[in-house]
């Protein structure tokens, strides 16, 4: 369901969503470059926003999620990346260096899903706001978020909670996501 959502919106995801909140983007990806070394797992990859801004080696990379459409855009850009077109409870998760969630995607997994892709990598990096809660959340999701995610600070082991001027931006480790979904 949220698959096709994307699908829909995937030619316009970039300009929409990148429309006065490219500089809490770049501030997101200055926090996130030095932590993206070795081997990166890419949930809900969408239309390759960590590639544009990170060099990120193809051998070193995979990106997952469930649109067909918003994977046909990274593609465009970065033909020799892979990215499963599926969520992370269809797959085996291997070890990582690092697994990120972002802009929302971390959003729309499960428990069961985060979990399975904590198996063994270093980290967990998790980005939200307010305004990234996209419109095709089912209201059950929305209001899971919002009763159980403290959107000023995630209680996290992580090395830096991270926060942005115009909105909330979490960075967290593996215990403070399970912790708000719990
Ligand atoms: C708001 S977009 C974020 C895309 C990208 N990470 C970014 O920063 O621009 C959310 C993405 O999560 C994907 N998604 C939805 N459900 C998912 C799931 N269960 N597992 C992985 N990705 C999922 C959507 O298809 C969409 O591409």
């Amino acid at each position: 369901m949220f698959a096709d959502d994307y699908n829909k919106i995937s030619h316009e995801y970039e300009t929409s969503w990148f429309n006065g909140e490219a500089t809490t983007s770049q501030e997101i990806i200055k926090f996130l470059s030095p932590y993206a070394k070795g081997t990166v797992l890419d949930i809900g990859s969408g239309t390759g926003f960590l590639l544009d801004y990170i060099d990120i080696h193809s051998d070193h990379y995979l990106g997952i999620d469930p649109s067909e459409g918003m994977t046909k855009m990274l593609k465009l850009k970065h033909p020799n990346h892979k990215v499963l077109i599926s969520t992370v409870k269809e797959q085996q998760i291997e070890t990582f260096d690092l697994v990120v969630a972002l802009h929302g995607s971390a959003d729309y997994l499960t428990k069961e899903e985060i979990l399975s892709a904590a198996k063994s990598p270093n980290c967990f990096l998790m980005f939200c706001r307010p305004t990234t809660i996209a419109i095709c959340h089912s209201e059950k999701i929305r209001e899971h978020i919002y009763n159980n995610v403290d959107w000023r600070f995630l209680l996290s082991t992580f090395l830096h909670v991270f926060t942005s001027k115009d909105g909330y931006v979490i960075a967290t480790n593996i215990e403070g996501a399970i912790k708000c979904l719990s």
